[in-house]
């Protein structure tokens, strides 16, 4: 199904625009000498600073710019005991000894910073930076406003918050301050201290507030900005109000002016006075504003300056494309989500020399692909100098292409042969687009991660494809492959995190081959046509893998009985096979397990209760399966399945009591609302399950985690509906029917205000429905037909929307909808409450139909269901997303 593999891909995508600030100054700046010795009191202020703080290796892991510095930085006195003018990260004047210079940025340091810091006692400090630290929510001490000599301090990424102190002002002769990137709490500055700072220090050069809350700020502050400006960047600052751009496009050494994401931004961009003079902007960041840009201005003013363009999301006034040939400096280029029309403008883009990324995605721009083939090998890179044969030259253009996304357009015929002698492609996404012939004529160069799915590509997978040994990520679902998968070799992919074919036509044996895929992540072969066994690897798979998906193939024999110890099992989808005998008893080593989905199998035994100590266990599938007995057994753990949220055991053969003594453990069931989205799964893939909602197969892309369901139907329950069920206030949907329980409905049932569906038909019920169920005020679907219910049907509130079939074969019942009228010992009560429209939650079923093996399956868009079907045109080439810089 298109929307996952579309989820997956935009998180896929996410890394590659991943904010970075840009802090270039180092300590390498600061003239490094081999052996002036340090002051005794300076080295123990040092040693003092840094004992205040312990060291959380986890702290510079979590920051790529960290990668290869070692955050053991600090093993200072072992090293050079006497003489702390060389440590690692620490400078001193060459004349008088003193620590001029201290770089402890990525040192994983973690703790609160005092304002009795010992770190203020090294007054001759120029240059400071501490970035990518954990100051724990710290404020910054206005005691950093006595460091008079500081030219450059960088405080960006470390976990510092509350207002920027005004005494930073006083620090009058600072080149670069860089606050930006404070936002686990939220560092603020407020138009006192900007206005103070902005006035008094005009050295200042750089100038990096990205993610600084100022939404209390005017901008007219701005225009006290020093004339000696040469980067500012003030992105994602809440920055609101009318900024003064004429100004500060005028500041005559701007290079860089970043002031995308504050959605309350607005002034234009328009000249007023001077159209001639103006900043020597190269890179321009105006993403998600208000602000008014007159196009031709801008590329009339900054045509021979800009690198960097970022204008998705913008009101741009004045587009015209072609344009966009005078750009011949730039080599970032985000026009993306602009509404822009029309054919793509191909003929301004190859004269773009220097273009290494761009992005039109989310726009209404139409056309084809460039016949690059056709062109000559100079167009092929791009190149405006028609002399220059890049091909030989390794012109910049696309011959060095790495990435090339173009998933979700209307592309179609044959994946076009010059993809093939793009020789460092290593991305392609080709996704969701109408691509047709065989895929075995594939012949790329190395690839890292390959998205063909969701088109319409016949053949068997292409044995070039096991030989990319760098691959990563491979997705080849939602095509029309066929073939025995059986006879592959996976063996050699052993960098393959990500591995889906499902929605195929794929036949054989799963390969023990896949078993050596030690990188693996997410495996999904379903929906094909897959013999054989669960090959007895699988259960015992890389400790990395966390989702298995076999679901809806012909698999037969038994689950693999081994499943390993600390395994990483999230998510495992065996549901549409074939497999017998028993659950195996393993199972309870996957400890990360959410999804255990084994339906429509034909496993047998008892009901496993031993699943019951899964911590983290939300979702159990255990329909249309062969198991027995009663499930009615007293816990053996204290909390049993306390993060349960759907349980679906229908269509079995059990039988006894119902399980009462697990749903007064139903912990999860029984959650307040919390209005928060939240979804199962981790931050890249969202997990996904077919459920029965309302009686239809839904798949839920993700499954928002206050979805709670009990389905029991179609077993040999008897006994009666224990009343504790009103306990279960957060359930959505309750199916009791098709079983052989008696006794009455219990009116605790009234409590549960969530519940949109009911199900207790064909079961042996007496007595009369309680009035107190119309309290369910979110009820859409109501089944009680074939009991033995009497008396009159309640009436009010959701009761007055069911019609009859509700309420049939029930010989007993009387009242509306039944034309059947209650006599007078059983009038109905009179309708006190005026149905009010008070579902509450406001659900819209938006029901679009999805082929789904042999039967259907819908998908629903609701509130707690997100599948993302927007359509939308994207056209994206990114190449060397390592140059995106977005601050
Ligand atoms: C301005 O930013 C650019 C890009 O990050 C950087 O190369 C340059 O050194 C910065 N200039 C100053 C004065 O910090
Ligand atoms: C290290 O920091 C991480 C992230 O802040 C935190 O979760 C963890 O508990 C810390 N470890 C120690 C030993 O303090
Ligand atoms: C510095 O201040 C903190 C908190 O106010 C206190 O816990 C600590 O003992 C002080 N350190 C010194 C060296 O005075
Ligand atoms: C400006 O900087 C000077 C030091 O150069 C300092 O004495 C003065 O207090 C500062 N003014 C403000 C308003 O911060
Ligand atoms: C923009 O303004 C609206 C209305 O005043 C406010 O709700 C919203 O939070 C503001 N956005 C930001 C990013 O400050
Ligand atoms: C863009 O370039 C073309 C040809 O080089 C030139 O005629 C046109 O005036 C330029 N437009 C602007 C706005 O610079
Ligand atoms: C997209 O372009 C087509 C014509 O190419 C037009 O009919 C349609 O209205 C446009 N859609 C939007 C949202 O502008
Ligand atoms: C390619 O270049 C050759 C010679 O440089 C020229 O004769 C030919 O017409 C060009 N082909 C195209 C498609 O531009
Ligand atoms: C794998 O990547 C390395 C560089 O990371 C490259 O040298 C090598 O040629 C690639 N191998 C293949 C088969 O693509």
């Amino acid at each position: 199904m298109g929307w996952f593999s579309l989820l997956s891909l935009l998180f896929f995508l996410l890394p590659f625009s991943s904010f970075q600030t840009s802090s270039n100054v180092s300590s390498s700046s600061i003239i490094h000498h081999p052996s002036p010795l340090c002051h005794p009191y300076e080295r123990s202020a040092l040693i003092q600073f840094k004992n205040s703080f312990s060291i959380n290796n986890t702290i510079a892991s979590d920051y790529y710019e960290c990668d290869g510095i070692d955050p053991s930085t600090i093993s200072w006195a072992k090293n050079d005991a006497s003489n702390c003018c060389a440590w690692r990260g620490v400078t001193c004047d060459e004349k008088a000894g003193h620590v001029i210079g201290l770089d402890l940025s990525c040192a994983s340091l973690q703790g609160a910073f005092h304002s009795n810091s010992t770190l203020f006692f090294l007054r001759n400090l120029q240059s400071l930076h501490l970035s990518q630290n954990d100051f724990g929510g710290s404020t910054i001490p206005s005691e950093f406003g006595k460091f008079s000599d500081l030219e450059h301090l960088i405080l960006y990424d470390s976990n510092f918050l509350g207002n920027v102190p005004p005494e930073i002002s006083y620090l009058s002769k600072l080149v670069t301050l860089d606050l930006s990137w404070n936002n686990i709490h939220k560092l603020k500055v407020d138009t006192f201290t900007l206005k103070r700072i902005v006035t008094n220090l005009t050295n200042l050069e750089a100038f990096y507030l990205s993610r600084v809350d100022m939404s209390s700020v005017s901008p007219v502050v701005l225009m006290n900005l020093s004339s000696s400006l040469i980067n500012l960047t003030l992105s994602l600052c809440s920055l609101g109000g009318n900024l003064p751009a004429d100004y500060i496009f005028h500041l005559p050494k701007l290079e860089m002016l970043y002031l995308g994401g504050n959605e309350n931004l607005t002034g234009s961009l328009f000249p007023k006075s001077n159209r001639n003079t103006s900043s020597p902007l190269k890179r321009l960041s105006l993403f998600d504003s208000k602000l008014l840009i007159d196009f031709p201005y801008l590329i009339q003013n900054f045509k021979y300056s800009l690198e960097f363009l970022y204008l998705g999301s913008c009101k741009i006034l004045g587009w015209n494309p072609t344009l966009l040939a005078n750009l011949t400096q730039i080599s970032v280029l985000d026009l993306s989500s602009n509404n822009f029309g029309g054919e793509i403008p191909w003929s301004s883009l190859m004269h773009l020399e220097r273009l290494i990324s761009l992005d039109l995605s989310d726009n209404n721009f139409t056309g084809q692909l460039p016949e690059i083939s056709s062109y000559n090998s100079t167009q092929l890179s791009f190149s405006y100098d028609n002399s220059s044969n890049s091909l030989t030259s390794g012109g910049p253009l696309p011959l060095e292409l790495e990435s090339l996304y173009l998933s979700d357009n209307l592309l179609d015929g044959k994946i076009p042969g010059w993809l093939y002698s793009l020789k460092s492609l290593e991305n392609l996404d080709l996704s969701s687009n109408q691509f047709t012939g065989y895929i075995e004529e594939f012949q790329f160069h190395p690839l890292v991660s390959l998205d063909l799915s969701n088109n319409k590509l016949r053949g068997s997978l292409p044995s070039s494809i096991f030989q990319q040994v760098n691959l990563t990520f491979l997705d080849l679902s939602s095509n029309i492959l066929s073939g025995d998968v059986g006879i592959n070799d996976f063996s050699k992919l052993k960098r393959l995190e990500y591995l889906s074919i499902s929605e195929n036509q794929l036949s054989g044996e799963i390969p023990s081959s896949i078993c050596d895929l030690n990188s693996l992540n997410y495996l999904d072969l379903s929906n094909n046509s897959l013999t054989g066994k669960v090959h007895p690897c699988l259960g015992n798979f890389s400790i990395s893998l966390s989702v298995l998906n076999l679901h809806t193939n012909k698999l037969h024999g038994t689950i693999p009985l081994t499943f390993a110890k600390g395994n990483s099992l999230r998510n495992l989808n065996l549901n549409g096979n074939q497999l017998g005998g028993i659950l195996p008893q393993s199972l309870v080593r996957c400890k990360k397990m959410e999804i255990l989905d084994v339906g429509n199998n034909k496993i047998n035994g008892t009901f496993p209760y031993w699943l019951e100590s899964l911590p983290m266990l939300q979702v159990l599938i255990l329909r249309s399966n062969r198991f027995h007995g009663s499930i009615d057994v007293s816990p053996k753990t204290a909390l049993p399945f306390q993060t349960l949220r759907i349980m679906d055991l229908s269509d079995n053969e059990f039988s006894g009591n119902l399980p009462t003594k697990y749903f007064k453990n139903l912990l999860a069931m029984m959650d307040a609302y919390s209005d928060q989205l939240t979804y199962m799964g981790e931050d890249q893939y969202y997990e996904s399950t077919i459920v029965v909602i309302k009686g239809f197969f839904i798949e839920l892309v993700k499954i928002q985690t206050m979805f709670t369901t009990i389905d029991l139907s179609k077993n040999n329950f008897e006994g009666e509906i224990p009343k504790l069920i009103g306990k279960l206030k957060s359930l959505k949907g309750l199916n009791f029917s098709h079983n052989k329980l008696t006794g009455t409905i219990p009116s605790t049932l009234e409590n549960l205000s969530n519940l949109e569906w009911l199900d207790l038909s064909s079961n042996e019920l007496v007595g009369e429905i309680p009035q107190q169920l119309t309290n369910m005020i979110s009820l859409e679907v109501l089944n009680l037909s074939k009991n033995r219910l009497v008396g009159p049907i309640p009436s009010g509130k959701q009761f007055n929307t069911f019609d009859n079939t509700s309420y049939s074969e029930n010989m007993g019942l009387c009242g509306f909808p039944l034309s059947k009228i209650c006599g007078n010992n059983e009038a109905p009560q009179s309708p006190t409450t005026k149905f009010e429209e008070e579902g509450g939650y406001g659900f819209d079923w938006k029901i679009i139909l999805v082929g789904y093996g042999c039967g259907i399956v819908i998908g629903v868009s609701l509130g707690y269901i997100v599948l993302s079907n927007e359509k939308f045109t994207l056209f994206l080439i990114k190449i060397g997303f390592s140059n995106l810089l977005y601050a």
